[in-house]
């Protein structure tokens, strides 16, 4: 039978797209020591494939780390993480800033099966050792914060939770590996959201977790295997050409939106700039010590006005389109009505909320477009 040795042999450039549910042995005995011949321990395809492995050895380079794990997508990398180490009579901490779904599952999922959900405010540092009780298994980080962009003094907390023996991970989305590494900084487990910035382009979802800790890494293969979470091999392939340009697309998605950010923080509707890069910004003096990227995500927070005052500003617009997701080459922007904030413990604000993901349609054109859009909805004001 013939197999992909003739594949492996072709010396093409790009990676080879290795698809299996099946893995074949040679011999019995090749498949009663698969674990012991195969440092990859293939077996079935819910293990991952060599393509996997290829992007999994990728992601670990760029961030520092010993090892990698990729789920389905982002917010499957973060419930993986924290089904490998979070059991029932747990007390897990969470940052109130954190990706929505993550908070979701913790308190709805979780909670219902004995663990202890705490949210604490995002600007706690070195004080959550205050939080830290006998059965506290992990802290769940996110920096700057999902939608109000809170900063959090990473280093600080991942050395409280180190001298209690609690397990931190890092959804470290917005700055990237080349951002920010969080494993240098004593953090666990790094993850990433490669729908967004790894991938670049709005057409994969895909997540990854990145840890120093052979022994981490073990429970975390067999979570990602037991639940299932395996990852086409066209996905990772679209992530690996995603990541070629990933460097190029940080570094120019990251000027153009300090330009837009700048911009819209002299404008005389907006009220508030949520970006760390900004001077003005909370954040900054962390952001400074600790980050090498602008990001391309933020968000504002406009003069207030009536709901149809944001549908004017919205349907305006012509280079950002109205989406959620981030990270990719095209803007975005999404809208997060007041209520959202209202409802969550340590609001950042009681404002609607509008976010905008800067792609490279370049700073001038985006600008002149949110100009044109908060003139829409100054009009929108006025006509009260
Ligand atoms: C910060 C952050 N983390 C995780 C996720 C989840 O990623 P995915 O959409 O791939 O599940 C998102 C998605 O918007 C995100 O913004």
């Amino acid at each position: 039978m013939s197999t992909n040795k003739e594949q492996q042999a072709f010396g093409s450039l790009s990676p080879a797209v290795m698809r299996a549910s099946t893995v074949v042995f040679d011999s019995l005995d090749d498949f009663v020591q698969r674990k012991k011949r195969q440092p990859d321990g293939f077996s079935y395809g819910v293990t991952g494939t060599p393509t996997a492995r290829l992007l999994e050895r990728r992601i670990a380079e760029l961030e520092g780390g010993q090892h990698c794990v990729i789920a389905p997508s982002g917010a499957a990398a973060l419930m993986t993480a924290v089904m490998g180490f979070v059991r029932g009579g747990d007390h897990m901490l969470v940052s109130a800033a954190c990706y929505g779904t993550l908070k979701t599952f913790a308190e709805k999922w979780l909670a219902r099966m004995n663990v202890d959900v705490e949210l604490y405010q995002p600007a706690i540092g070195a004080e959550i050792e205050a939080l830290i009780k006998p059965n506290t298994r992990m802290i769940c980080m996110e920096s700057p914060g999902t939608v109000t962009m809170e900063m959090q003094d990473i280093p600080a907390i991942a050395r409280v939770a180190r001298k209690h023996g609690v397990l931190t991970m890092l959804d470290n989305t917005w700055a990237s590996p080349l951002g920010f590494k969080p494993l240098e900084h004593g953090v666990d487990f790094s993850i990433e959201a490669a729908t967004k910035f790894f991938s670049g382009h709005s057409d994969v979802l895909m997540g990854s977790i990145a840890m120093n800790s052979h022994a981490h890494y073990d429970v975390l293969r067999e979570t990602q295997s037991i639940l299932g979470q395996q990852v086409s091999p066209e996905d990772c392939f679209l992530v690996l050409r995603g990541m070629e340009t990933l460097a190029l697309r940080v570094h120019a998605q990251g000027e153009s939106t300090l330009e837009v950010a700048r911009f819209l923080e002299q404008h005389a509707l907006v009220e508030r700039v949520m970006y760390p890069p900004l001077e003005s910004d909370p954040g900054h003096a962390i952001w400074e010590r600790d980050f090498k990227t602008n990001g391309c995500l933020f968000s504002l927070i406009l003069k207030p006005g009536p709901e149809r005052a944001f549908h004017a500003f919205f349907d305006s617009l012509q280079h950002f389109v109205i989406g959620a997701s981030w990270g990719g080459v095209h803007s975005l922007a999404a809208y997060y009505p007041a209520a959202l904030q209202a409802n969550r413990p340590f609001p950042a604000t009681d404002q609607p909320v509008v976010r905008l993901s800067i792609g490279l349609e370049g700073a001038d054109a985006l600008q002149a477009d949110l100009a044109q859009a908060l003139a829409a909805y100054g009009k929108a004001l006025s006509s009260n």
